[in-house]
């Protein structure tokens, strides 16, 4: 099966998933990528179960509106039901390398501001260990050499990525991390000035992960 296939397998899940804990005041937090752009497209057909969404990207944002869909800002809404979103990777504990489409700050903000984490992946983003895929960090561009050198004291080969974030910050990808303790590294990288966030998902964890295969789909919980 290709992998497009299954990543829309697995947005079509999250959508039967999300549809008995939505009500006509919901709001649905949505996140970036192509796995999340199947969801948004399948989102269009239940509108009518839910209110509004809040979106984690200016993408996501668009493709909401041409939609229909409302996009609220996270300021104005005193509850997130839900947030569906992809990752780059994710390990037996559901912890999360996220950010390929330089969205991880606002991912992370929607998602800690959600009652629930719907991750939806293909199989092939599922590892025993988080950092094969190079972890993008957020960084202030007038601290991008600061934070490069710190993160080589970590151990890490930081690349800077092409462009800027929503946020008109910039992305290193790191390769080479050790990520043999996914929490401790999120915390690490934090506390690094000039890093706005990075890509790993571990303090918080997602709440459920739907993995898609050629045989199905199953919930990681
Ligand atoms: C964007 C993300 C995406 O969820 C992640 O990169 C997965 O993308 P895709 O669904 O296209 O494989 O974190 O910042």
């Amino acid at each position: 099966m290709a992998q497009d296939d299954l990543k829309r397998s697995a947005a079509l899940a999250a959508i039967d998933y999300i549809r008995p804990k939505l009500t006509t005041r919901s709001i649905v937090g949505v996140g970036t990528g192509s796995t999340t752009n199947y969801f948004i497209d399948a989102l269009a057909d239940i509108r009518h179960l839910f209110d509004a969404c809040v979106s984690s990207s200016e993408d996501s944002t668009r493709r909401l509106t041409e939609h229909g869909i409302s996009v609220l800002d996270l300021n104005s809404v005193a509850e997130v039901t839900v947030y569906v979103d992809g990752a780059d990777e994710v390990n037996g504990a559901r912890q999360l390398i996220k950010g390929g489409g330089g969205a991880l700050t606002r991912e992370k903000i929607v998602a800690a501001a959600s009652d629930e984490f719907v991750c939806i992946v293909d199989e092939g983003k599922v590892v025993d260990v988080l950092g094969r895929y190079p972890l993008p960090v957020e960084v202030i561009p007038m601290a991008r050499g600061l934070v490069a050198r710190a993160i080589v004291e970590l151990g890490g080969a930081p690349e800077l990525r092409e462009g800027l974030t929503d946020n008109g910050n910039l992305i290193l990808g790191v390769h080479d991390l050790a990520i043999t303790d996914p929490v401790e590294m999120e915390q690490r990288l934090n506390n690094i000035v000039g890093v706005v966030c990075n890509g790993l998902f571990a303090a918080q964890a997602a709440h459920r992960v739907l993995i898609a295969s050629a045989t199905g789909v199953r919930l990681l919980q």
